[in-house]
């Protein structure tokens, strides 16, 4: 079941966060959570919290912020839903569409977002650390 992420999720978010490359600390996930101009959505199985997505409402685009799944949950299908939720949940707002950067290695990521129907459109170099690249992707509405 995906719903909307309360204050008292955090801790959970944050769990599943440090199990990440280049997690953020919590108190940038507590300031982006509290962000007016962000959506927390959150996956549960069995009342227990095992993925998230955060989105930042640009005004004429929404970018993917960041998405999540606790490791024993993967490959289960659930960051694909969360990324068709936030799709569906913004889809009728006067948008341009939506936008995210991903990881060139991040195979696994990149896959989500392609079977969700998003293109890579650009680069950015050195991006990460390790002097791993960004991959610019997007997805307009109507696509
Ligand atoms: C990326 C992440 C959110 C995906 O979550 P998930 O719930 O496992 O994703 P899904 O199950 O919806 O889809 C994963 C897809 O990647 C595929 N996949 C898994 N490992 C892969 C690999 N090494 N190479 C290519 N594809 C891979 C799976 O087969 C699946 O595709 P399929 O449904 O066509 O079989 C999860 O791996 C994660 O939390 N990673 C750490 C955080 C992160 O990197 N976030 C992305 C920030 S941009």
């Amino acid at each position: 079941m995906i719903r909307e992420a309360r204050e008292s999720d955090l801790d959970d978010i944050f769990e599943i966060e440090v199990g990440t490359i280049d997690p953020w600390t919590f108190g940038i996930l507590e300031a982006d959570f509290k962000n007016e101009s962000t959506n927390y959505f959150v996956y549960e199985v069995d009342n227990k919290v095992v993925g998230y997505i955060s989105l930042l409402n640009l005004a004429s685009e929404i970018h993917i912020n960041n998405i999540a799944v606790d490791i024993d949950y993967r490959n289960k299908g659930i960051a694909t839903s969360l990324v068709e939720y936030g799709i569906e949940y913004f889809k009728d707002k006067d948008i341009l569409g939506y936008t995210l950067e991903v990881r060139e290695d991040n195979y696994p990521a990149i896959k989500v977002y392609e079977k969700s129907g998003f293109k890579a459109v650009g680069i950015r170099k050195n991006y990460y650390s390790n002097n791993k690249s960004a991959i610019i992707m997007w997805k307009y509405i109507g696509e």
